[in-house]
């Protein structure tokens, strides 16, 4: 099942587009406080972490790559962190089950992938003290309190968290992860590891959604040209980029491999234009509202609103379509940002984390396999001990994995616009998001997926453990 969907995703990335991303001017409204706020330093100073100033520690004052001799003093991260998975637990040459000297199977310690202070370490078990320490060891995030969940900060995904990512420093998005793709270049992508992967990711249709975008302002007329012309890609410091095919396509390629010669932002909602101006003249349009100003005289099922007689971008003189798809963000489940995190089947990560490290959603082994057992509410079962296994909002455990499941896919794929997996599930597009479970009952063995008999079920638990 994982791998007949891993070769079309193959197919997919190979077929993706190869752009370059100059920074552009264009900004969306959401992006702008970031931008104007953003102290950070100069992303080329990413691997100097931790400032060299703060290394007070003799052992990684002279720790050099080459000076194997000197055995490597364990990072502080360790001191509280000691029993957490090795992210890696496959390299080259060995297979780790537990940290090996504070470092996973290729090698990696905590902070080439998080950044963050390696020196502070816990020295006692007083919780103020240990606050203090994880303070000091710990990226600080910009907007704490939009990082809280349920009131409390336990490292949790927040719920709908929407385009917090973006709004973010460089080095929280890093620190919380790794695999974000704002960072994955010079993390996963790094050291030419996953150099092309990275690439190719950050230019995927699942994660810049131009077939949604193009589809929604073509078919509506609000854009003329049937090549979808805008997608979502955001640059480091999280601002949206056009991204830019170089070498430019041929005619030829465009025509028959469906390559674009580039992706611009979606426009500001304010500078966009009504398909049609006449349609200022339609009935209906009693008085002209204000955007997001609700009326409660208004009559039920007939709306007030039309479009303004006054200049193009007054009132609501704009384009519905562009508003629509800004304001709703109606396709949401891309791979720039998390998934809300509120319910069973969206609980996920953001870029490469959002497929490769698995979140519990689903309990029913012939949508997750062995997954299953950690039940539905993106909960832990790490050996760290300082994550809650109670909490929704984590990763079932911290570690890559290849074997994704079909329900991984799905957390985004049942999502207005991405219909893909539910009809390789055997399903049609029954409802945009049904309240109770991501799968109807009503298709489940109806025509649509028959459930694992009893006999497959033990043979996936038996087969695989996580
Ligand atoms: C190869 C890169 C990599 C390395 C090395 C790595 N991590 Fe992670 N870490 C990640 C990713 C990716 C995530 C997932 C983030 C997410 O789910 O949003 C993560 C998540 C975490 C979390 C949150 C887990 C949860 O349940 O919410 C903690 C804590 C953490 N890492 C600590 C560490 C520590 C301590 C080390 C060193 C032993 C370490 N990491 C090494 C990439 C890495
Ligand atoms: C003094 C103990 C302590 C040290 C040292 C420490 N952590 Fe943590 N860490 C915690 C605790 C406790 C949590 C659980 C969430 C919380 O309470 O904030 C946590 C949570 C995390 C998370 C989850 C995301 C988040 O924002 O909470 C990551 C990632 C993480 N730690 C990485 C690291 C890395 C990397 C280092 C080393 C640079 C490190 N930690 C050092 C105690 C520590
Ligand atoms: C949409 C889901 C998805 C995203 C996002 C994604 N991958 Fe993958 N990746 C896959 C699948 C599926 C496979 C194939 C697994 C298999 O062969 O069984 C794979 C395979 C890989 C492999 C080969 C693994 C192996 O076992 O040899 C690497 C390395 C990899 N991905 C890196 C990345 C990196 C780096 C990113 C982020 C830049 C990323 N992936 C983002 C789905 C994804
Ligand atoms: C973060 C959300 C997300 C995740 C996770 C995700 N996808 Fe996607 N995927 C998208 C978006 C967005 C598109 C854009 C196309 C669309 O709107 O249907 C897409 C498109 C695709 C397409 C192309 C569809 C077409 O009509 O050509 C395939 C195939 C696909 N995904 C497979 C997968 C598989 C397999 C997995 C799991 C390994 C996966 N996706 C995980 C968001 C996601």
């Amino acid at each position: 099942m994982v791998n007949s969907l891993s070769s079309k995703i193959v197919t997919k990335t190979k077929r993706a587009l190869i752009l370059v991303v100059p920074l552009v001017s264009l900004v969306l409204g959401f992006t702008v406080s970031s931008r104007t706020k953003d102290p950070s330093p100069p992303l080329s100073s990413w691997k100097a972490t931790p400032p060299h100033s703060r290394i007070e520690d003799s052992n990684f004052r002279t720790r050099a790559p080459t000076q194997n001799a000197i055995p490597p003093k364990l990072e502080g991260c360790i001191s509280c962190h000691g029993q957490i998975e090795p992210m890696h637990k496959y390299g080259t040459t060995e297979t780790l089950e537990k940290l090996k000297e504070g470092k996973d199977a290729v090698g990696l310690t905590c902070t080439t992938c998080h950044g963050g202070n390696p020196v502070p370490r816990k020295t006692s078990d007083d919780p103020k003290e240990i606050e203090r320490v994880k303070n000091e060891a710990h990226v600080r995030a910009r907007f704490p309190d939009e990082w809280r969940r349920d009131g409390k900060s336990t490292g949790a995904n927040p719920e709908r968290s929407n385009t917090l990512l973006a709004r973010e420093s460089w080095q929280f998005v890093r620190f919380v992860n790794p695999g974000d793709l704002r960072v994955a270049a010079k993390t996963c992508g790094g050291s030419a590891c996953h150099e092309l992967e990275s690439k190719n990711v950050a230019r995927s249709m699942m994660t810049h959604g131009a077939m949604l975008w193009g589809a929604a302002l073509y078919n509506n007329g609000s854009f003329p040209h049937k090549d979808p012309r805008f997608g979502e890609s955001y640059s480091e410091t999280g601002a949206p980029q056009t991204l830019i095919q170089n070498p430019e396509p041929t005619a030829e390629d465009r025509r028959t491999k469906g390559l674009l010669t580039f992706l611009d932002p979606i426009p500001r909602w304010e500078i966009s234009q009504p398909g049609n101006v006449l349609r200022v003249f339609e009935r209906g349009g009693k008085r002209r509202l204000e955007v997001g100003l609700p009326d409660k005289d208004e009559d039920p099922g007939k709306p007030d609103k039309g479009l303004s007689a006054r200049g193009f971008g007054s009132a609501q003189r704009t384009d519905p379509v562009v508003l629509g798809l800004q304001k709703t963000r109606l396709l949401d489940p891309t791979l720039n940002f998390l998934g809300t995190n509120d319910h069973p089947g969206d609980y996920r990560s953001s870029g490469c984390t959002a497929c490769h490290v698995i979140y519990a959603n689903d309990r029913d082994p012939s949508h997750s396999a062995f997954y299953n057992s950690a039940g539905n509410l993106g909960q832990s079962k790490t050996a760290d001990t300082n994550i809650s296994k109670y909490d929704s909002g984590h990763p079932i455990k911290h570690q890559f994995t290849s074997q994704i499941p079909t329900s991984q896919c799905m957390v985004c794929h049942m999502h207005p616009g991405t219909n893909m997996v539910a009809t390789y599930l055997g399903m049609t597009w029954w409802d945009n998001e049904s309240d109770d479970s991501i799968y109807t009952t009503s298709q489940v063995g109806k025509g649509g997926l028959p459930p694992l008999s009893d006999d497959a079920k033990q043979l996936a638990l038996k087969r695989f453990t996580y």
